[in-house]
């Protein structure tokens, strides 16, 4: 029997990745979209997927259209993605950020509890919420401590989860996800902004690269991996958290460096540091130990730091040429 999917988020960078791998599984792949006054679509159809979809409108602020959708779908998988999810814009719209990535999560749960329960649902928590790290290499059992208001409503959006499974015997699993980059990547997150800006420079179209703090340490994947993971978590018996990560963290600085001497530049003669970039309060170092999902999963990485990066550059000297 086809399976029934329902992604909130879709059109983002893992809903694009996610809505290919789980079409060329066979499901039916429903997606949440908010009315937006310009395209929104445009991974979709770098992913080749945007007619292959069965688009709901509804936005995870109102919970009788998230209702409505998972009336609609029917769905026997619900992938919540939907967020604001750049961490720095949190402190701007910490309401709006609270509202989505937090409440938005029990907006959804609600809806699976009262009309679907057999559903099972996956929570795309991040690592954001270890923040101000309490163990050297974050894994499941490691004490959060959230820096910024996505930080906190993730946070909750992750508790929530939790709690429904715990509390109503819900399928609801919670993926801890390190940062994973693509070339569907948003331009205002620092790997695209660092491929994009390189491309630039070497194609003559930009002068200079200006970044916040450049010493800070990511744990960085590919998109690609990790939808796998988000998949294979609830085809589990069992729901449960996991962290999905690499297992290395590289700096901003080590970055820049793998991303301009792909195209034969020295970083040092482009970046410049700016302090609008600084946030309020930092993330300075993540690293993710990822034994949990290798060993209930069967999950690894297959692409390292210098092949995604790599490949980005690739795409962004492509798109900048046609510009
Ligand atoms: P993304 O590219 O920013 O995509 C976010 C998606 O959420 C977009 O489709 C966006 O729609 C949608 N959205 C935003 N506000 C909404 C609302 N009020 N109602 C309905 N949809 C809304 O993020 P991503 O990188 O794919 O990440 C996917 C999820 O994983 C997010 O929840 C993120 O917080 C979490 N996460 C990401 C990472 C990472 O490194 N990428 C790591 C850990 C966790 P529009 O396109 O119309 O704005
Ligand atoms: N965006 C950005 N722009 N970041 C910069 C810049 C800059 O100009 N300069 C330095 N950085 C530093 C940030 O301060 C941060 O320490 C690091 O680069 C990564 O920033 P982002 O790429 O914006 O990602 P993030 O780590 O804050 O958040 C991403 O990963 C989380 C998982 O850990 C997002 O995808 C979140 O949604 C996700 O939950």
């Amino acid at each position: 029997m086809t399976k029934s999917a329902l992604i909130t988020g879709i059109t983002g960078q893992d809903g694009a990745y996610l809505a290919k791998l789980l079409l060329d599984k066979g499901y039916k792949v429903h997606g949440l979209v908010a009315r937006r006054s310009s395209d929104s679509r445009w991974r979709l159809r770098e992913m080749g997927v945007e007619g292959d979809i069965v688009y709901l409108d509804g936005d995870m602020a109102d919970a009788c259209s998230v209702q409505r959708a998972v009336i609609k779908s029917a769905p026997d998988e619900v992938y919540n993605l939907a967020a604001q999810s750049f961490v720095a814009a949190s402190w701007d719209q910490p309401v709006t950020t609270g509202i989505v990535d937090g409440l938005g999560v029990t907006h959804l749960l609600e809806a699976i509890r009262q009309f679907s329960p057999h559903t099972r649902f996956y929570q795309a928590s991040t690592s954001e919420m270890f923040g101000l790290i309490q163990a050297e290499r974050q894994d499941e059992n490691t004490p959060f401590y959230p820096r910024s208001p996505y930080g906190v409503a993730k946070l909750y959006g992750h508790w929530i989860t939790v709690n429904y499974r715990e509390s109503f015997n819900l399928h609801a699993s919670s993926g801890i996800l390190f940062n994973h980059e693509s070339p569907l990547r948003g331009i205002e997150f620092v790997t695209r902004k660092v491929t994009d800006a390189a491309a630039r420079i070497k194609q003559g179209k930009q002068q200079e690269l200006r970044l916040g703090n450049i010493d800070a340490k990511r744990d960085w994947g590919f998109a690609g991996d990790y939808v796998e993971a988000m998949w294979l978590m609830l085809q589990q018996d069992k729901a449960d958290d996991f962290v999905v990560a690499t297992g290395v963290t590289t700096t901003v600085r080590e970055m820049c460096q793998i991303a301009f001497e792909h195209v034969g530049l020295d970083y040092r003669d482009f970046v410049k540091i700016d302090p609008a970039f600084f946030r309020p309060a930092e993330v300075d170092v993540l690293l993710g130990n990822p034994a949990k999902a290798q060993r209930l999963l069967g999950w690894k990485p297959k692409t390292d730091l210098q092949t995604l990066i790599r490949m980005m550059m690739d795409a962004d000297m492509k798109r900048v040429a046609k510009e």
